[in-house]
């Protein structure tokens, strides 16, 4: 499993964060930057660049970092096949995999500390689909995304 991770300027620090932890954890995953504190991103292009990897097939999962971890989500969101989280407790984290089959993990560097931010990540990796009648409702936001859910 492959790990796509990207932020904007705002979230820098919680990224290196979190890349860290990914190498600690021998997690896979390819950093869509930004790549230094001093570069400056708009959010959208965080999610663009990340959730693009999800969608050729090249990663599996994405962690999108921005300030509140909402622009990124709601950017990430418009993406075809993304269904992006905002999360920034522990029971959001596990249960938007395990309900809404969520692919992109969203957090705000602002927000939250890097402990919890990392834990919220290791929830996210472990947490498999648990498909059944969830699947239904996953089916039916693609539904949406088509404008066919009637
Ligand atoms: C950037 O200043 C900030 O607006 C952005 O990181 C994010 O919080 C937007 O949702």
């Amino acid at each position: 499993m492959k790990v796509a991770i990207a932020c904007d300027h705002a979230a820098f620090r919680l990224k290196e964060a979190i890349r860290a932890h990914l190498e600690e954890q021998g997690v896979s995953y390819r950093d869509f930057g930004i790549y230094d504190a001093g570069e400056k991103r708009d959010y959208p292009y965080a999610s663009l660049y990340a959730c693009r990897a999800i969608q050729s097939g090249e990663c599996e999962l994405g962690i999108v970092l921005c300030g509140t971890g909402v622009g990124v989500s709601m950017a990430a969101n418009k993406m075809p096949g993304i269904r992006a989280a905002c999360c920034g407790d522990s029971f959001s984290a596990q249960y938007t995999r395990a309900h809404n089959n969520a692919n992109v993990l969203c957090m705000g560097e602002r927000v939250i500390g890097e402990g919890l931010a990392c834990q919220l990540v290791d929830l996210f990796l472990s947490t498999p689909f648990e498909g059944g009648r969830h699947a239904r409702r996953v089916a039916q936001i693609e539904a949406l995304e088509k404008g066919e859910l009637e």
